[in-house]
């Protein structure tokens, strides 16, 4: 019989069991702190920012399944046993609540909502003519599972698509692909609204800082989306106080939830939300999870393994 552990800290938790319970008929699922003995056998283990040193207690863990598609809430954990597989999570309905995301977003700024939002506080009636879908360059930052299908909800309205990813890619109709460190800066030059969704690893961090988010274009504008740690927030804000950069929706910080005293929650220029761009929803995450175990059964490789090198 499968065992699998779970560990969620967050009200709620519990409506995981029962997809669980569908997806893996028989499993034997361990919510924390109930997960027993180490010696009682071989687990999987399905996680969200578990307690750091807790996965070191157990050595008869096979494989992690992330709770989403980042892995940095694991990886930070200093004690985590390098050799254990994870697996990020990469379900249907993750994917389809990113593209809502994003299309809501892109369409807000395109559509100058920041600044009808400020107007509105002010009682200012100020009328401001957006150019056409047709006419807005928006640029992916990160052409993974969730930039795909991000450009894909784009398309239809006519925007000018483009994508900037590590490896390159097949030529594809309506998205304007660019490659690696020497295509960066000329996609920043071509980018009107751009939208972080890039994993956080050394590379990514801090990426976007005063030298390079003045590449873009006067009056750009920036959806984070992907992790905190790609922007200078500093810098953003200066950016955003000259002029240069028009609006900025965060969703992602490096310490979540934002303190209190950022002077962010303030501004007439930003939109915050609380990491919920898209979340991974139990039915086709738990499909996900019995699909792969089953994979891992079979001595087949897993989808979506963390490459701990790459750091994604
Ligand atoms: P993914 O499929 O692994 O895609 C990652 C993309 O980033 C790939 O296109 C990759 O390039 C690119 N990339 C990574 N490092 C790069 C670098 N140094 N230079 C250029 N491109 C680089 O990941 P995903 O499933 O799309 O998820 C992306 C991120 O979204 C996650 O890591 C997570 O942090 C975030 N996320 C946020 C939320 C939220 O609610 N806010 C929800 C889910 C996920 P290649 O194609 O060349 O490999
Ligand atoms: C959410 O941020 C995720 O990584 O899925």
């Amino acid at each position: 019989m499968t065992k699998l552990y779970f560990y969620l800290d967050e009200p709620g938790a519990e409506i995981w069991q029962p997809a669980f319970e569908a997806a893996m008929p028989g499993v034997d699922y361990r919510p924390y702190p109930h997960w027993g003995s180490p010696d009682e056998g071989p687990a999987y283990l399905f996680a969200w920012e578990p307690e750091p040193g807790l996965v070191a207690k157990y050595p008869n863990i096979k494989a992690i399944f992330s709770l989403g598609a980042g892995v940095d809430h694991l990886t930070r954990d200093p004690d985590l046993p390098t050799d254990i597989p994870i697996i990020r999570m990469s379900d249907d309905g993750l994917k389809e609540g990113m593209a809502e995301f994003v299309l809501m977003t892109v369409l807000m700024h395109h559509r100058y909502m920041p600044r009808m939002i400020a107007s509105q506080q002010k009682r200012e009636w100020r009328r401001l003519f957006p150019p056409l879908a047709s006419e807005v360059r928006v640029g992916i930052l990160g052409y993974g599972a969730l930039g795909k299908v991000s450009a894909a909800a784009l398309k239809p309205l006519g925007y000018q698509v483009a994508a900037w990813s590590r490896s390159e890619k097949e030529p594809e109709h309506g998205v304007e692909h660019f490659t690696g460190t020497e295509e960066f800066e000329a996609f920043l030059a071509r980018t009107d609204i751009l939208v972080g969704l890039l994993p956080s690893t050394p590379e990514t961090t801090n990426l976007l800082n005063k030298d390079t988010m003045s590449l873009m274009p006067k009056y750009a504008s920036i959806i984070n989306v992907g992790r905190g740690t790609l922007i200078n927030l500093g810098d953003m804000v200066d950016l955003l106080d000259d002029g240069h950069l028009s609006a900025a929706t965060l969703d992602v910080f490096v310490k979540e939830p934002l303190d209190q005293e950022s002077p962010l929650w303030d501004h007439p220029k930003v939109i915050i939300t609380p990491h919920i761009a898209s979340i991974t929803r139990p039915k086709s995450a738990a499909e996900y999870v019995a699909r792969n175990i089953e994979r891992i059964e079979k001595g087949l490789q897993p989808e979506n393994l963390l490459d701990r090198y790459r750091g994604y």
